[in-house]
């Protein structure tokens, strides 16, 4: 069996199968691939309307991982719970999904880009800080619409799978190094493994935010920049037109909340860091302050992305007094995930990667001490005044 079942020549005639597409659209339609993780497929319609149609990949015994069984869950969850309604136009749009041969199909938004694409076009270092008071905003009313809802968190513990467990082990591929690591990985991979355990104080940390992990509403645990859509028409939107939508909920379960605004914010870091200039004969701090586009620049981003959350679900610095020292922390782990994944694709740990270790294990280590640094703001300035104990 071939890894991926549909390709541009049978792709059609499936969803015509599926009572999705009609055979007379088939001779006027356009396909085009779409490169990511999985072989997905872009569809033109006649009427200019655009499907994106993914698959995950079978292993030789013809199974697939199961992600989109997470994801249409969440898409069911917003069906079937009506106080939803007024925000399922900020999340993507699934319209068929057949678990059997692990396809997934959504409405192609044509008029979005995604936040990753729109900050790195023509490398202009332009980052109004509105469209991050935007997704601030629809964060927290996801978050918040959903929190402390017991048949809400009845609904995912139902249909819990082999992939979503309430909590997550946070320390996964870190706690020690087996034998399996020394093949996964190559000889930088080792450097990075040395540097992460001579860092008694890392392992820690995430052991500590393992346990106080706190699943309380639906979170979407891999929100990175690509994962945010920004409408084009961002600056003249009207009413019901949602600036921001938040698409790719393969992991979308009942979690923590604070690990979405970390992982966010380590996207943003990561702009900053991926711009670094490194070679073996400047120091990490000198690389870090010639990044072309500094870390002062992303700074208001940040700040208007945690301000906006916080001044929208104000009630979870009542519920969660340190919130905001653990979404650093979560920052943090997001950026040791980041290197994980550098090194099982690149399979490359430079200088590059030992600064962003180091910044990570600032996040980690002394999440007080890096909101300051991460938002160039007091954490006092970041919080609604009347909670404010400042
Ligand atoms: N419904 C959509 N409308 C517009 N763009 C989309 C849509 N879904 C995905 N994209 C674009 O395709 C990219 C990959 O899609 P995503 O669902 O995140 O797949 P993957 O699981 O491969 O990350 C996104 O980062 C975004 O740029
Ligand atoms: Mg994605």
């Amino acid at each position: 069996m071939p890894p991926f079942i549909l390709s541009s020549q049978n792709v059609f005639d499936y969803l015509i199968s599926q009572g999705i597409c009609a055979k007379h659209d088939q001779s006027l339609s356009e396909i085009e691939l779409k490169p990511a993780k999985n072989f997905n497929l872009l569809l033109t319609l006649p009427e200019g309307e655009k499907l994106l149609v993914k698959q995950e990949p079978h292993n030789q015994e013809g199974k697939t991982a199961g992600e989109f069984l997470l994801e249409w869950r969440v898409h069911e969850f917003l069906k079937r719970f009506s106080e939803f309604s007024q925000i399922r136009s900020s999340f993507s749009e699934a319209i068929h999904f057949d678990a059997e041969n692990s396809i997934i199909v959504f409405n192609y938004l044509s008029n979005y880009q995604d936040l990753a694409d729109f900050y790195s076009r023509e490398n202009l270092n332009f980052f109004p800080p509105e469209i991050a008071t935007v997704v601030g905003t629809t964060l927290a009313s996801i978050h918040r619409l959903s929190f402390e809802r017991q048949e809400y968190r009845e609904f995912f513990r139902n249909t819990e799978s082999r992939l979503s467990q309430e909590t997550p082990n946070l320390t996964r591929g870190l706690d020690r190094i087996t034998p399996e690591v020394f093949g996964k990985y190559p000889a930088d991979g080792l450097k990075f493994f040395a540097l992460y355990q001579r860092y008694d104080s890392l392992g820690k940390a995430i052991a500590h935010l393992s346990d106080t992990f706190t699943p309380c509403c639906l979170t979407h645990n891999d929100l990175k920049l690509n994962n945010i859509l920004l409408s084009l028409n961002w600056q003249t939107a009207g009413e019901g037109e949602p600036i921001i939508r938040l698409i790719d909920w393969e992991r979308g379960t009942w979690g923590d909340p604070a690990n979405d605004l970390g992982t966010a914010i380590a996207s943003y870091l990561q702009i900053w860091l991926y711009s670094m200039i490194t070679g073996r004969t400047i120091a990490i701090e000198e690389s870090l302050r010639l990044a072309t586009t500094p870390l002062q620049l992303l700074q208001p981003s940040i700040a208007a992305l945690i301000t906006a959350y916080l001044a929208h679900f104000p009630e979870i610095l009542e519920r969660c007094p340190d919130f905001l020292l653990r979404v650093m922390q979560f920052s943090g782990l997001a950026l040791i995930r980041a290197i994980q994944a550098m090194l099982q694709h690149q399979k490359t740990f430079g200088n590059s990667g030992i600064c962003i270790l180091q910044v990570a294990k600032s996040l980690l280590c002394r999440p007080e001490a890096s909101i300051t640094t991460v938002c160039g703001q007091q954490a006092s300035d970041l919080i609604p005044t009347h909670l404010s104990h400042a």
